[in-house]
């Protein structure tokens, strides 16, 4: 067996040539987020698109392969909206588009020229919360909080959806109002993941706001 240093030196020296591999393959390294950090100038593969977001009128222009997520995040520097899988798993990037709940990371940003989006930014301050986020802090629904904005927009969208009589898997009576009950909210919350297992109080909060808005 060889000596631990002679060890130590021969892993560093993998570890180099890993990096520099990847990095000349153009991959990411691991563990590195992959960003499109800077504006796109405009081309024969870029497009300028204008979105209403939070009510302000703004203009980007993106690679034509941007999605949402990277152009709110990006590109206005909006980054309460969480990349979590970029690969539609999580919802940590669930934003509103005209009314609806979308993962932004599946969605390209090109295809929402004249769109109104919402995100968390634009539903309350630290000094006026609106209703969901009050209901997630008095009831504890968060640990780490990178989950938070998407389980916020989710949330509401949820209670909206329900009261439009919008069906889910597990709704029983197609002909009835739908009742606002706990499997309910789970069944249209389980696109949300919340790695930090803040599920019951989550479920709460969303229960609370229900009751009070009823
Ligand atoms: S980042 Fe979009 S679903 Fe996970
Ligand atoms: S609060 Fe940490 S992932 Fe949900």
């Amino acid at each position: 067996m060889s000596p631990p240093i002679d060890f130590e030196l021969r892993r560093r020296t993998l570890l180099a040539g890993t990096t520099a591999t990847a990095l000349a393959a153009g991959l990411p390294r691991s563990g590195a987020a992959q960003t499109d950090s800077a504006p796109t100038p405009a081309g024969p593969d870029s497009s300028t698109v204008k979105l209403t977001v939070n009510g302000e009128q703004r203009e980007v222009t993106v690679d034509n392969r941007t999605t949402l997520l990277d152009a709110l995040r990006e590109h206005l520097q909006l980054t309460g909206t969480k990349k979590g899988c970029d690969h539609g798993q999580c919802g940590a990037c669930t934003c509103t588009v005209n009314g609806a709940r979308v993962n932004s990371c599946l969605s390209l940003a090109v295809m929402h020229d004249g769109d109104e989006i919402e995100t968390i930014e634009g539903i309350g301050t630290p000094e006026t919360l609106d209703p969901m986020q009050a209901a997630f802090v008095e009831n504890d629904g968060f640990q780490c909080g990178y989950c938070t904005p998407g389980q916020i927009q989710s949330a509401r969208a949820v209670i909206e959806e329900i009261r439009a009589g919008i069906p889910s898997h597990v709704t029983g009576d197609l002909t009835a109002e739908i009742a606002i009950t706990d499997t309910e909210i789970r069944e249209r919350m389980s696109g949300n993941i919340c790695r930090c297992g803040a599920y019951a109080n989550i479920l709460a909060a969303i229960t609370q706001v229900a009751e009070e808005s009823a």
